[in-house]
């Protein structure tokens, strides 16, 4: 089963670069930048990733950011994610970034751009990983906010597919950013959304109906039925995260994780790392134990690959070769 899910292609459409950024290479910046950081060693802050909300992440994940400040900076934490990627035959991944969390710090949207994209470019051609950019919106922010970060990515529109709301869920509903999300979508970007995490299903509708996201991400809180009936009848995915609920304490155990539930009730799910450094795995990481918990089957992890390109934001004919290249696999290996 291991070697299966290592093998297995995939794709990874629920990732945030800023929690992919490891304790070592987070020190190895920090050095050459010359900014203190608050811990003694890797294990140190190793340590300190445990925690009971997304709150409680949030203080932590906004703070290790901090420490990314030159283009360099961020094509070095982005292409670090993608050699994971390579490993662990992610085939193709959809990569969040917040450009408010660098911008408030000084740091120019091109610079956080221009190094991401570039490591994108870089491991299309050397690893053939492919990827796509999710620019999130901050949600804890105004929407005013969110407008000068939309107009700020407005001269790097081609780079970037798609808009994001991330952040702190509770008490920022996907109301406070409507108008946002209709000026995004005339831009050309394809609306997503972080929902039904920690706050309720209401805030799951708001996002269809007032955003029309086109993806759901997360989603934990969907379980009334005409919510569920409206998800697959506009036939749009959630991106789950395992190990992240159970990090955030969304889900007390992965045993009691409503993955199979979801799947029974026709939800087209994908499994996701959300921020790999924090939550305690990658990827393949978040399919071993979800598998492992739940005792899930061959057929359901390739249900998993499956939807994850079907799901993507790619172009019919891309997203048709990568689900030949799974069959293949599937096919030998099932
Ligand atoms: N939820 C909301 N905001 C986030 C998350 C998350 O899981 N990860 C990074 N920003
Ligand atoms: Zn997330």
């Amino acid at each position: 089963m291991l070697q299966f899910i290592n093998q297995l292609p995939k794709a990874e459409l629920h990732l945030h670069i800023e929690g992919s950024f490891e304790p070592e290479l987070m020190f190895e910046i920090a050095k050459r930048n010359n900014i203190e950081i608050k811990y003694n060693s890797v294990e140190e802050v190793k340590e300190a990733y445990k925690f009971d909300c997304l709150q409680d992440f949030l203080d932590i994940y906004y703070a290790g950011a901090g420490v990314l400040t030159y283009e360099r900076d961020f094509y070095d934490l982005t292409y670090s994610y993608l050699e994971k990627c390579a490993e662990q035959n992610v085939r193709h991944t959809e990569i969040m970034f917040d450009p408010q969390t660098h911008t408030h710090r000084g740091i120019s949207f091109e610079t956080v751009i221009n190094g991401i994209s570039k490591a994108c470019e870089e491991a299309k051609k050397k690893l053939g990983v492919t990827s796509l950019l999710i620019m999130s919106y901050l949600r804890h922010l105004s929407e005013k906010d969110a407008f000068k970060t939309l107009e700020q990515s407005l001269p790097y529109k081609h780079l970037i597919k798609a808009v994001g709301l991330d952040s702190s869920e509770m008490g920022n509903p996907p109301s406070k950013f409507e108008k946002v999300f209709a000026a995004s979508v005339k831009e050309g970007y394809i609306p997503v959304a972080h929902a039904g995490e920690e706050g309720p299903a209401e805030y799951i509708w708001e996002a269809l109906n007032l955003l029309d996201i086109k993806r759901i991400d997360h989603g934990n809180n969907c379980f009334e039925d005409d919510l569920i009936e409206e998800i697959v009848k506009r036939d749009i995915a959630l991106t789950v995260c395992p190990l992240s609920n159970t990090a955030l304490q969304v889900v007390d155990d992965l045993k009691n994780h409503p993955i199979k539930k979801m799947m029974a009730k026709g939800l087209k799910v994908t499994v996701n790392s959300d921020d790999p450094a924090y939550f305690g795995g990658q990827v393949n990481q978040n399919f071993i134990e979800i598998q492992e918990a739940l005792d899930l089957s061959k057929a359901d992890l390739y249900e998993f690959a499956k939807n994850s390109f079907q799901y993507s934001l790619l172009d019919e004919d891309v997203k048709r070769e990568y689900i030949e290249e799974l069959d293949a696999f599937y096919l030998e290996n099932r």
